[in-house]
């Protein structure tokens, strides 16, 4: 896959997509954004691609969505921008890949929005996250007014959607917007362990938790019980839960 915007590289099972148009800070524009889509529809394609990390290249994340682009918007193009930056997160959000989001840097507004839509988010302590939107005279488009609220709560949420403020990895990490914080230099390989530990699990498993964890998130209880409980037993259909099973009774590690 060649890209303008993004380097892809696959290491050892995993896939490393780094954003890269420095001269804006890897701010999204329409064409980072249809590169990123294109990116996940060709991953998808191929059911050995199992988890992807996402960083970006030089000091920032992603600084936000492009601000030199939606200066000259009316209402008509900012909705349709809103609705492709959605359309995008929705996919990686839905996608079979587990994703990782390495925040190397500035995540800010639609950066953050795209760390968001990740499922596991690490971060440099130089990390500084936030949605500034507000200070802009908008609003989060692409997705965050939802996801922040889904993950942290409506307190949390409305702190940082409504004062713009930015934050501290550290700070990120007790509001519990990221999962873990590491030395720069570590990010990676911090990233890396993770994946590796994600893939070494049930490759229907961990595909299946994580869908009905999303959908989960949309349902109610009892419709994401229900969902739990029917992908549960169809994981019986596989031959995954007999090689896990027997391998931790004879006392190995199993071969999925
Ligand atoms: C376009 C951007 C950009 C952005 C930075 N740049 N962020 N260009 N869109 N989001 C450009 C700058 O204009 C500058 O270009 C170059 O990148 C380097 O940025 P500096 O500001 O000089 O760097 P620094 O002083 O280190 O400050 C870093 C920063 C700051 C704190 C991240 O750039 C910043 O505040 N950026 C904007 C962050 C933001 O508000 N994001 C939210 C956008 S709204 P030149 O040509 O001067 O070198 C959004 C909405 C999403 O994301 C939903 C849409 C539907």
């Amino acid at each position: 896959m060649e890209f303008k915007y993004l380097k892809i590289e696959r290491k050892e099972d995993i896939t490393f997509i780094e954003i890269n148009r420095s001269e804006a800070l890897n701010a999204l524009n329409e064409d980072v954004l249809g590169e990123l889509n294109d990116c996940f529809e060709n991953l998808e394609k191929e059911k050995s691609n199992r988890v992807a990390v996402i960083t970006g290249q030089g000091k920032a994340f992603v600084a936000g969505a492009d601000i030199a682009k939606m200066r000259d918007f009316d209402p008509t193009k900012a909705y349709e921008f809103s609705n492709l930056g959605q359309s995008v997160f929705n996919k990686i959000d839905r996608s079979h890949i587990i994703t990782i989001a390495a925040i190397n840097g500035f995540a800010l507004g639609g950066g953050m929005e795209l760390a968001l839509a990740c499922d596991i988010r690490i971060a440099s302590s130089k990390a500084k996250v936030g949605l500034p939107e507000v200070s802009l005279g908008l609003i989060p488009g692409f997705g965050g007014t939802q996801r922040l609220v889904r993950l942290v709560g409506t307190g949390i949420a409305c702190e940082v959607v409504l004062t713009g403020n930015q934050y501290s990895a550290a700070e990120a990490l007790q509001m519990g917007i990221v999962n873990k914080v590491t030395e720069p230099e570590e990010l990676l390989s911090e990233a890396t362990k993770m994946a590796k530990a994600i893939l070494s699990r049930g490759t229907n498993a961990i595909q299946q938790a994580k869908r009905v964890i999303k959908l989960g998130i949309e349902d109610s209880m009892e419709g994401g019980l229900y969902q739990e409980k029917a992908t549960f037993s169809s994981l019986f259909n596989t031959q995954e839960p007999k090689e896990g099973l027997s391998a931790f009774l004879e006392k190995r590690k199993p071969n999925f």
